[in-house]
């Protein structure tokens, strides 16, 4: 969407609240031998205390509140009681909810006690590329600018981007126009960031893959190669400087 009075800004501000704060509180209470489901009921409790709705769920009848996803599983995955978070598991929560009509969207991978699968370079990465991204990011922008930096640094550093999952318009649905904000310089993608658009931008930062695949769950995206995955994400609002970040909490 396009944000062109205050009520609107105050709707989307508010929304991008809520889901930081969630995402920030489900990041301090995981931990080793707590199940997916259990973190998943902990963010939607938070969720349901603002009021808002789980915008997976509402959106697309997700069989969970929030994405929790581990190790090779780039994105999607289905919070479960039979998954249990193990120290030094890779793993990514995303949390998007609706609030008064209005979407929000954001995630972050981290790593689980102990790094002994060494993966804080990659998880620093994408953190460190996302924000590089959206310090980018301006009215007028093509959107190919954008996908080609965060490749350019990705490779830089040692990594891959994934090429079939990417950052989307957000506002009054989870998923609007722009359709598409790839993670690579996709010069068939044409279109430009506008000042007053409302955009989620994702980061995929992979080990060794430059696609994802869809498991027999049909939600849980499986990185190629054995590959690891990294995604950092937040909603913003282009302005003709820099962008106005809606899910920053304590300046992640
Ligand atoms: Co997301
Ligand atoms: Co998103």
């Amino acid at each position: 969407m396009s944000i062109n009075n205050q009520a609107q800004f105050e709707g989307i501000k508010r929304v991008g609240h809520v889901v930081g704060i969630t995402l920030k509180k489900m990041r301090e209470y995981a931990q080793a031998g707590m199940s997916t489901k259990e973190l998943d009921e902990f963010g939607y409790a938070i969720l349901r205390k603002f009021g808002a709705h789980p915008a997976p769920l509402k959106d697309y009848n997700f069989p969970g509140y929030t994405c929790i996803s581990l190790n090779h599983e780039a994105c999607h995955g289905i919070p479960s009681h039979k998954r249990i978070i193990q120290e030094g598991d890779l793993i990514n929560i995303d949390v998007s909810a609706e609030l008064n009509g209005y979407y929000g969207d954001n995630g972050g991978s981290f790593i689980i006690g102990k790094d002994h699968q060494n993966l804080q370079p990659l998880v620093d990465a994408s953190q460190e590329i996302l924000n590089l991204a959206i310090s980018n990011i301006k009215h007028n922008v093509r959107i190919y600018e954008i996908g080609g930096l965060i490749k350019k640094e990705a490779n830089k550093r040692g990594f891959k981007v994934i090429k079939n999952l990417c950052g989307h318009g957000i506002g009054r649905k989870l998923h609007e126009a722009p359709k598409e904000i790839p993670n690579f310089k996709d010069r068939l993608n044409r279109g430009r960031l506008k000042k007053n658009m409302v955009i989620a931008l994702e980061t995929f930062i992979s080990t060794n893959a430059n696609y994802v695949y869809e498991t027999d769950d049909d939600w849980t995206m499986l990185a190629e190669n054995n590959s690891f995955v990294a995604q950092h994400e937040h909603t913003l609002i282009v302005t003709e400087g820099q962008p106005i970040v809606l899910t920053k909490v304590n300046g992640i």
